[in-house]
C-alpha cells in the first residue's frame, strides 16, 4: 500500500469520512444516510457509490480507537477493490496522523506466503493534509516515520509467522545480516563452537539436539553523537518443542511463536537508523532450536552458566531462561557503561494466565524505569503490566545440587520466579537498568484482534521504540 500526503486530491475511487455523529452532517446527506439505515454507530461504514464517499461511523477519533477503525476500513477497502482512495487529516477536528497511518498499515498486513492464492491488490491511499495546523515538513517527517516503524513491526510478524523448517537459527542469523548491510550497522553471529569455548553452555545445551546449529547474534546501531548504550537481548526460538520434557500435542502448536522475542529486536534494530535516535543500540538474539534426540539435554543434568552459575535442569521446557542467561552474561561483558537493557521473551505460559493474551508483562527492579515503559506502552498502545517481585518467591528456586533451578518447585507466580532466574545474571551495576519483558500472550495469536492479523503482532517493536525516542 502507497500512503502519500496530499493538497487539493480531486482523482480518486473513494472518500473515507469519519463521522462522530449524524448531526455534523448537512440535512440532505444526514437524511439518504438516515433512510439507509446508517446512523453512525462505531464501526459501521456505508459506501455512497453517486457520490464516491465511504461513511464511517466513529465516536471515538483517537489512539487505539481510531487504529482499528483504520483497519477495518482498509480491509472493507481492499474487499471492494478500490484503487485510490482519500482521506481528509481534517475531519470533525484534525486527526493524528501516525495513528491514522498505524492503523491502516498494521491493520492492512496479512500473511500469505504459504497460501496457493496471494492477494496481490494494491492500493493508494492519499491523505488530504489541507487545512493541517502542522507544517508539511513536520507532517512528511511524521509519515515518514511511521512508515519505518510499521514496516519493522510487518518484517517481525514475517519472521515469526514463517515456519519452523523454513526459519531455523541460521536463517535468523541471514535476516540479522540482511537488517546489517542495509542499516549500516555491525553484524557478529557465532556458532557453537564459540558458545562452547565462551562457558556458554546453557545456550549451547538447549540447542544441541537440533540438527539446525545455534547462532548467537549480536547487531550494533552506532550514531555519530551517542547519549548512552540501550541493550536488548531477545529469545529466538525458533521451534520449541519442549525438549525432553515434550509438550503435548496441543502445547506444542504455534511454538514457531518462541522466536518472537528475538524477532523484536532484529524488527527494532531495522528501524534506528531511519528514525536517527541518538543512542548506540546493541541487538543480542539467541537463536536456538529446542528439540528431543540422543544428544538432547536433560532434567537432571547440571549446566555451567556463562557467569559460573550452576543451574539443575529440572524441565527441558523451561529452555528460554538458559538461553536469556548466557545471552544476558554475554551482553554485559562484552558491552560496557550499560544505560539499558531489556530483555525480551515468549518466556512463560503463567504470564498469559496472569495478565491475559494481550499484555506484556514487564518485571525488574527499578520503578522509575517502569514509569518510562509504561509511558511508552500508553504512546505506543502496547500493553504492558507490571508483576512484583517479593522476598519469598526466590526459595521456589533453590536445588540441591546445583545454585539454581531451571523450574520453579511451584506453578504458581511461574511468570515472576521466571524473571527471578533471570535476575541471577543481571550484574550489581546493572540491576536498575534492566526489565525483563515477557511477551508470550501479547506477541502470537491463532486469531485477528484489534488490528492485528492471525499469527505475529510484532510486539515489543514500538514499545521499545517508543522508549528510545522519549530518551533525553
Ligand atoms: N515458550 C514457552 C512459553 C510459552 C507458552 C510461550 C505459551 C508462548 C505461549 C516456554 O519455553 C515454556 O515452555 N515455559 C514453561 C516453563 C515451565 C516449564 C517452568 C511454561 O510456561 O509452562
Ligand atoms: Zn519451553
Ligand atoms: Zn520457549
Amino acid at each position: 500500500m502507497k500512503i502519500e500526503l496530499c493538497k487539493d486530491i480531486e482523482k480518486f475511487d473513494v472518500e473515507v469520512i469519519l463521522v462522530k455523529n449524524l448531526k455534523s452532517l448537512e440535512k440532505d446527506l444526514k437524511n439518504v444516510l438516515k433512510n439507509l439505515g446508517f446512523s453512525a454507530e462505531e464501526g459501521s461504514s456505508i459506501f455512497l457509490n453517486d457520490l464516491k464517499k465511504m461513511f464511517v461511523g466513529t465516536n471515538k477519533l483517537k489512539d487505539e480507537d481510531l487504529k482499528i477503525t483504520l483497519s477495518q476500513v482498509i480491509k472493507e477497502i481492499k474487499k471492494y477493490k478500490f484503487k485510490k482512495v482519500k482521506i481528509s487529516l481534517i475531519q470533525e477536528k484534525e486527526l493524528d496522523l501516525k495513528t491514522l497511518v498505524e492503523g491502516l498499515i498494521l491493520g492492512e498486513y496479512t500473511f500469505d506466503k504459504y497460501k496457493s492464492k496471494k492477494n496481490k491488490f494494491k492500493c493508494e491511499v492519499l491523505i488530504d493534509i489541507e487545512d493541517s495546523i502542522k507544517t508539511s515538513e513536520q507532517l512528511v517527517l511524521e509519515l515518514e516515520n511511521t512508515k519505518t516503524i510499521c514496516k519493522s513491526v510487518n518484517l517481525t510478524r514475517d519472521i515469526v509467522n514463517t515456519t519452523p523448517e523454513d526459519y531455523y537459527p541460521k536463517t535468523m542469523a541471514k535476516t540479522a545480516r540482511k537488517i546489517a548491510f542495509k542499516n549500516d550497522l555491525e553484524c557478529k553471529i557465532y556458532g557453537e563452537k564459540y558458545l562452547k569455548k565462551n562457558g556458554m553452555n546453557a545456550m549451547h545445551a538447549v540447542g544441541r539436539a537440533s540438527r539446525h546449529e545455534s547462532q548467537l547474534i549480536h547487531l550494533t546501531y552506532k550514531p555519530k553523537n551517542s547519549k548512552g548504550k540501550v541493550v536488548l537481548v531477545g529469545k529466538g526460538l525458533t521451534y520449541d518443542s519442549g525438549g525432553l520434557s515434550l509438550k503435548s500435542g496441543t502445547g506444542m502448536i504455534s511454538m514457531k511463536c518462541d522466536k518472537s522475542g528475538g524477532s523484536a529486536v532484529l524488527g527494532i534494530m531495522n528501524a534506528l537508523k531511519y528514525l536517527e535516535y541518538p543512542y548506540e543500540v546493541h541487538g543480542i538474539v539467541g537463536a536456538v532450536e529446542n528439540m528431543i534426540g540422543g544428544d538432547a539435554y536433560k532434567p537432571d543434568d547440571v549446566l555451567i552458566a556463562k557467569n559460573g552459575t550452576t543451574i539443575e535442569v529440572r524441565n527441558t521446557d523451561a529452555e528460554g531462561r538458559l538461553v536469556l542467561a548466557d545471552c544476558l552474561c554475554y551482553a554485559q561483558d562484552e558491552i560496557k557503561d550499560i544505560d539499558y537493557i531489556f530483555d525480551m521473551a515468549t518466556l512463560t505460559g503463567a504470564c498469559i494466565v496472569a495478565l491475559g493474551e494481550y499484555t506484556t508483562g514487564v518485571m525488574g527492579h527499578s520503578e522509575k524505569l517502569k514509569k518510562k515503559i509504561l509511558k511508552a506502552s500508553n504512546e505506543s498502545g502496547e500493553l504492558v503490566g507490571f508483576l512484583p517481585y517479593n522476598r519469598y518467591l526466590p526459595s521456589l528456586l533453590q536445588s540441591g545440587v546445583a545454585d539454581i533451578t531451571n523450574a520453579a518447585s511451584s506453578r504458581a507466580g511461574g511468570a515472576i520466579t521466571a524473571s527471578m532466574f533471570l535476575d541471577k545474571f543481571i550484574k550489581k551495576e546493572n540491576k536498575n537498568k534492566w526489565l525483563h519483558l515477557d511477551i508470550a500472550g501479547a506477541a502470537y495469536k491463532e486469531k485477528a484482534w484489534g488490528y492485528n492479523a492471525f499469527g505475529g503482532s510484532g510486539a515489543g517493536v514500538r514499545l521499545i521504540l517508543n522508549f528510545i525516542k522519549n530518551l533525553k
